[in-house]
């Protein structure tokens, strides 16, 4: 089982990874950069939105627009901050005139999602809206008839509870779906509280375990040290990934 520290390291590597991605050419062309997804790295409580607007092309980090404040006032009525949860999208990349995601994008975008939950192996998962609902069920049942309800389902290798949320830019303009958002967010400490879900029996390697040699390993090279968990971020950009 990989650390803390490890996981965050790795999440850093797919968040590298995704920064130069180009599997969908017109979004690759189209965008400023990479939203790839911020808050803690640890975090107990994951939620994934739609895809980045244009504050979020601009700034790098998710849900920074009018969607986002509203989130974060939401989150600050049950006491909960940024720092303490973990930020992304079903697309890492804006679409251009905020269009919807096309399926294709959604598949060539969905593995760094599932490597995110992986990774940041989250308790509860809330889908923000339809398209990450949708993607993370594996199911067309729109978010009008599933919001507010908990289920345990399997992300990955991962059994989370999943929590479908309205879209915090929904609740903008429509007073009734905003008094619904503020009441369902009003049950996830709750949600927090509840014990892990029994996880899957994690999948067979196809890796046949190579057994270690006997003989003693020649000294490492010296290697500059990593930087630890609190220390600056070593390339500017790395302060885009926000993780505290
Ligand atoms: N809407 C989203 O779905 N994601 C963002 O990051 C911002 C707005």
């Amino acid at each position: 089982m990989a650390t803390k520290d490890e996981r965050r390291a790795q999440l850093t590597d797919v968040y590298h990874e995704a920064r130069a991605c180009t599997r969908c050419p017109e979004l690759a062309s189209t965008r400023t950069q990479v939203v790839f997804g911020a808050g803690n790295a640890d975090a107990d409580l994951m939620f994934v939105g739609e895809a980045p607007g244009a504050r979020e092309d601009e700034q790098g980090i998710p849900f920074v627009g009018a969607a986002g404040k509203l989130l974060d006032e939401l989150l600050g009525e049950v006491g909960l901050q940024r720092s303490d949860v973990f930020i992304a999208n079903v697309l890492k990349c804006r679409p251009p005139g905020n269009r919807d995601p096309l399926p294709a994008e959604i598949e060539n975008c969905s593995d760094y999602l599932m490597r995110q939950v992986a990774l940041i192996e989250p308790r509860v998962v809330c889908t923000l809206g339809n398209f990450s609902t949708k993607l993370l069920r594996a199911d067309p049942t729109g978010i009008s008839r599933l919001h507010g309800q908990a289920e345990i389902r399997v992300i990955g290798e991962r059994a989370v509870r999943l929590y479908p949320l309205f879209h915090p830019a929904a609740a903008l303009y429509t007073r009734s779906l905003l008094d619904t958002l503020r009441s369902d967010i009003a049950r996830l400490p709750g949600l927090l509280e509840l014990a892990l879900p029994e996880q899957p029996e994690p999948a067979e390697s196809e890796e046949p375990v190579v057994p270690e040699p006997e003989v003693a390993a020649p000294a490492p090279e010296p290697v500059s040290p990593a930087p630890s968990a609190g220390s600056e971020p070593d390339e500017p950009d790395d302060r885009q990934l926000g993780l505290f």
